[in-house]
């Protein structure tokens, strides 16, 4: 089938797009074990940046997951669809002309470069959420460690599914040495010059 398919050239082409909103788009990406502090730094950002006048939109792991990736386990093979699928959909919502903010778990180095091929290197920005499982575990905001350690959740993030850290981020926050709204700043400040036109 794949073969029968011609991509399209739209009129109104991304260029136009960044042009009308007086910046470029790119694609946030925020990783770290569950209950890191994704959700929380990544909207305050997008509040931070949508605030300023930028066009911006947030993909959630928990709110995808029960839509479009609805069915999908937390098995190897299932997570890397489920990260292809959302690369994807940020990859539209850049060209839609958005700073397009994903906060997903993306346990591996594999995940994230399949991630990073899909967007295109340019436009991605990857943002290591750097808190460490025992205060994770401490924080416990969903209880879901609890449950993990119980065997009630199986392939559980940093309990008994692996969390490869990244080696070289964009942006390196340690929640458990800086404030939200330090690294708020800190990822505002270190997108704003890719945002230039
Ligand atoms: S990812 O690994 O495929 O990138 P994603 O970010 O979509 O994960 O979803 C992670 C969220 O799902 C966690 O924040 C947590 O609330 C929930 N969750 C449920 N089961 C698991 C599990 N086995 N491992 C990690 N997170 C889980």
């Amino acid at each position: 089938m794949s073969e029968n398919i011609v991509m399209h050239d739209y009129v109104v082409s991304r260029e136009m797009r960044n042009h009308k909103n007086k910046h470029k788009s790119v694609v946030l990406w925020f990783t770290g074990l569950s209950g890191s502090g994704k959700s929380t730094i990544a909207n305050k950002v997008e509040e931070a940046l949508f605030l300023d006048g930028l066009q911006t939109y947030t993909l959630d792991g928990d709110n995808i997951r029960s839509g479009i990736n609805k069915g999908l386990s937390f098995s190897e093979e299932d997570r890397y669809e489920n990260l292809r699928r959302i690369a994807e959909v940020a990859k539209l919502f850049a060209d839609a002309g958005m700073v397009t903010i994903g906060a997903f778990v993306s346990p591996l180095h594999k995940d994230r470069e399949l991630v990073r091929n899909i967007v295109g290197g340019a436009d991605f920005v990857e943002i290591f959420v750097d808190t460490s499982l025992e205060e994770c575990e401490r924080r416990d905001v969903k209880g879901l460690y609890k449950k993990a350690r119980a065997g009630e959740i199986k392939n559980f993030t940093g309990i008994d599914a692996p969390y490869e850290k990244p080696v070289n981020p964009d942006v390196l926050i340690e929640t458990e040495k800086e404030s939200i709204d330090m690294a708020v700043k800190k990822v505002v400040t270190f997108v704003k010059h890719k945002l230039e036109i």
